[in-house]
């Protein structure tokens, strides 16, 4: 071709990248790996394959791993962790930092292997992957420095099992490992299937940056090996990233075990455009959000609502953009789209793209090669917002479009999914922008971007894209727990007496009714317990709530989701008013509780009520949240958020303190609650919704229910309007909530049976705050 020739196509010609090192890499290690277990790789079995789905070619030998190797790993990781975590932050940030360095020192062997074994594109892996992975590497170096100081307190949660997908191979291992390393777990990792040979390299890396053995453990094979770590005994976390499907399973199997979790599930995520955002931008940022990593990315942009007038306009300039996409080897660095991880994965999208002939389609006239798992970039414009290919993540090119004409239409079109990572926002009115990102359900909002990361702002999502976050400080407390001690709890039972006996003195009989909707509510099975104090005295009887109650009680407090607009400082004056109203009946309450427990600590558990309703109160307007300083021209705002609905059984021991002790947070981070009094002592809590009923707040924002926590758990736990459930009940609940809240993947606080010193510190403050609080991050790029 001459040159006159290229200006006149303005062609790219190839510019490929060599392979040369990566698979001189791979022969030197004999071209098949075992497992990384304490330091050492283990003998190689040609179990299954890596291969290259660009070109089909085989690139190394694997292992799939049996229950034995798993065992190994685990002892490994569990013999290991005492000395990485008595090492001390300084220490363990000399071997983050020195990983750091050698990922950085070998990155183009990081990223030509990363892109022979993932197809994606070059550009990518070396451009985007391999930085972001020593950026997490050196950040978290930093926060292993910085734990002493700034997280007292706390400590490591001991060996972490972590799953990660084959999308980001290297970058999710990053993710996980690097802030479980820095907090002084040690971890058990296994790649997917499809992707392993990042993970493998990444453990020479180890061996070579001087870890000691056994802090990073890998282990290879499929979804069965997975579910072995998942299992397994000796492990006291989980970290997943991966589909929603398996991401639930993980749940069921994990629940009751004690075990921490955080799942980084699917998205659906929306890309908003409003009729005056930059067209071109907005056509360039869509081009990154669906059809980088050949939208293979948990967080892609792949449902587009445009504003109805300027709707054609954008989607000429995206057909016009689409038939310039460069799609083909994924080594030639004038490539946009590469391979498709597997054909498997091509032919999943393919089916289901198939499966729906609603709306009109577009694909570029692009020549796929002949060879290889490739896709075409596809856009299918006029789909109805209940269609599947709207709904269900695609995982795959394929980039589905409708219409809207409000911001308030674009905000409840953008969440209507059930998933909640990721949104975009298009606008040049930067109010706009800014008013519709905390509307939007999503753990990540990028404005006038997209797919903006950082090891400083945290990444993770709400609702069916799971929960916890990686990155950040917030990130940190997933690897982390407070260092106190807890002892068993026993169950605590109610005292009995003798049936039906008059309130005494010929008192007027006093009529306890559940608390629904700022109303006083007669059980729906007409049902109530006799309730005795301690002495056998007969004081009252307590409603049973059913499943109808419940039903009615959630129904009452999404009614009311005016209170999470409200601000701190009026949220702080409610609980203020409860404080004082409780305050001036405390003498009533001393003598109820001295009933019900048989003490006389009454008038002390509550003065500690009042002063822990202050406390909340001093927190409503002061649990802010950060501005990040990330490595572009810009902000990362991480604003903490309700969670929404949460419902919480109390402690049975301190029928009052305990209530008020779940209440406060719920209220001051702006949740509503549904909450189920102490069983054995509910009378309190039944006295309680009156000081509620003079203290301005508002109907639906408390509910309070009595009755068999064994019973409420499940109803409450599978519940698909509650978005937390909380259980510090005597009741073993534990493995109940945590298994029924994989339905709509709820986040769960639950004791595992350990007792709480409620009237003490640990019976209130952050750890509080942050389970009543979602970080979302709001990118905000500057600049013209
Ligand atoms: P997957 O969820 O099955 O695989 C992710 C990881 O989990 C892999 O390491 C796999 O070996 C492991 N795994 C599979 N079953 C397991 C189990 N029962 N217990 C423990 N670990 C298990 O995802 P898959 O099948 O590869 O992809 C299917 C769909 O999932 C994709 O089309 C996409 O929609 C979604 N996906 C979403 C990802 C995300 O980042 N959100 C990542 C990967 C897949």
């Amino acid at each position: 071709m001459t040159i006159h020739e290229i200006y006149q196509s303005m062609e790219y010609g190839p510019a490929p990248e060599s392979a040369a090192e990566a698979l001189a890499w791979l022969v030197d290690q004999g071209d098949s790996f075992g497992h990384f277990i304490s330091g050492a790789f283990t003998e190689a079995r040609s179990d299954f394959t890596a291969r290259n789905p660009a070109t089909g070619e085989v690139l190394a030998a694997l292992t799939q791993a049996n229950a034995e190797d798993v065992d190994q790993a685990v002892a490994a990781a569990r013999r290991a962790y005492p000395r990485w975590e008595g090492l001390g932050g300084h220490g363990r940030a000399r071997c983050l930092y020195a990983i750091a360095r050698l990922i950085q020192k070998n990155a183009r062997l990081f990223a030509v292997l990363e892109t022979l074994d993932n197809g994606k594109p070059i550009r990518e892996s070396r451009d985007i992957d391999i930085p972001l992975v020593h950026r997490h590497f050196y950040h978290h170096a930093g926060m292993a420095q910085l734990m002493e100081s700034e997280l007292p307190g706390r400590r490591a949660l001991g060996v972490c099992g972590q799953i990660v997908p084959w999308n980001f191979p290297l970058l999710m291992l990053a993710w996980k490992v690097a802030p479980a390393l820095a907090m002084g777990n040690t971890v058990v990792l296994k790649p997917a299937e499809w992707t392993s040979l990042t993970a493998l390299l990444f453990a020479d890396i180890c061996r070579r940056a001087g870890l000691p053995d056994g802090v990073v453990n890998i282990v290879t094979g499929d979804g069965t090996v997975g579910e072995m770590i998942v299992a397994h005994d000796g492990i006291d976390k989980i970290a997943f990233t991966g589909s929603t499907a398996v991401g639930r399973r993980i749940r069921e199997i994990t629940a009751g075990s004690g075990k921490a979790l955080t799942l980084e599930l699917g998205g659906k995520s929306a890309y908003v455009v409003f009729d005056d955002a930059d067209m071109d931008s907005a056509v360039e940022g869509l081009v990154d959000a669906i059809w980088f990593n050949q939208g293979e990315v948990c967080c892609a942009g792949s449902r587009l609502l445009v504003q109805e007038g300027a709707a054609e306009r954008f989607h000429e300039r995206l057909r016009a953009r689409m038939d310039k996409l460069r799609i083909g080897d994924p080594l030639d660095k004038c490539v946009d789209i590469g391979a498709m991880v597997d054909a498997a994965q091509r032919d999943s999208v393919a089916e289901m793209v198939g499966s729906s002939t609603a709306g009109i389609r577009y694909t570029p006239q692009i020549a796929l090669p002949e060879r290889g798992a490739f896709y075409p970039p596809t856009l299918i414009t006029g789909l109805t917002p209940s269609d599947t290919l709207m709904q269900e993540e695609v995982f795959g090119p394929v980039l589905v479009s409708t219409t809207f004409r409000t911001p308030a239409e674009a905000v409840a079109l953008a969440n209507n999914t059930r998933y909640g990572l990721a949104a975009s926002v298009w606008s040049e009115n930067i109010n706009l922008a800014l008013d519709v990102a905390p509307k939007l359900a999503a753990g990540v909002v990028w404005i006038n971007g997209t797919n903006m990361f950082d090891a400083a702002a945290g990444f993770g999502g709400v609702r069916e894209s799971g929960f916890g976050r990686e990155g950040g400080w917030e990130g940190l407390s997933a690897y982390s727990k407070a260092d106190e001690k807890t002892k068993p709890l026993s169950p605590v039972t109610p005292f009995t007496g003798e049936p039906d006996r008059p309130a005494g003195g010929g008192a007027i009989d006093r009529t306890a009714k559940l608390f629904i909707g700022g109303k006083q509510a007669r059980p729906d099975g007409g049902y109530s317990s006799d309730v005795y104090g301690k002495t056998g005295r007969f004081l009252g009887q307590a409603p049973l709530a059913n499943r109808k109650d419940l039903r009615n009680a959630v129904e009452a407090a999404r009614g009311a989701s005016a209170w999470s607009r409200t601000t701190g400082h009026n949220r702080a004056q409610i609980l203020y008013y409860i404080a004082e109203n409780l305050a001036t009946r405390a003498d009533e309450f001393a003598e109820r509780l001295n009933a019900m427990l048989g003490g006389r600590s009454a008038m002390k558990e509550i003065q500690t009520s009042v002063e822990r309703l202050f406390t909340y109160a001093a927190w409503a307007d002061k649990y802010d949240g950060q501005a990040h300083g990330v490595p572009i021209r810009g902000i990362a705002l991480a604003m903490r958020e309700p969670v929404g609905v949460i419902g919480t059984f109390c402690p049975d021991d301190v029928p009052l303190l305990g209530l008020v002790s779940v209440l406060g947070p719920v209220l001051a981070m702006g949740n509503r609650a549904v909450i189920v009094a102490s069983e054995p002592h509910p009378l309190a809590a039944l006295d309680f919704y009156q000081v509620l009923e003079t203290s301005d707040v508002p109907s639906g924002v408390v509910n309070i229910l009595t009755g068999r926590h064994e019973e409420l758990a499940p109803a409450m736990a599978a519940h698909m309007d509650i978005d937390a459930v909380w259980s510090f009940s005597s009741s073993d609940l534990s493995a109940v909530v945590e298994r029924e809240s994989a339905g709509n993947l709820k986040r769960t606080w639950v004791n595992n049976a350990r007792t709480r010193d409620w009237a003490g510190a640990a019976g209130e403050g952050r750890a509080f705050l942050e389970a009543a609080t979602e970080v979302k991050n709001i990118w905000v790029p500057y600049g013209e």
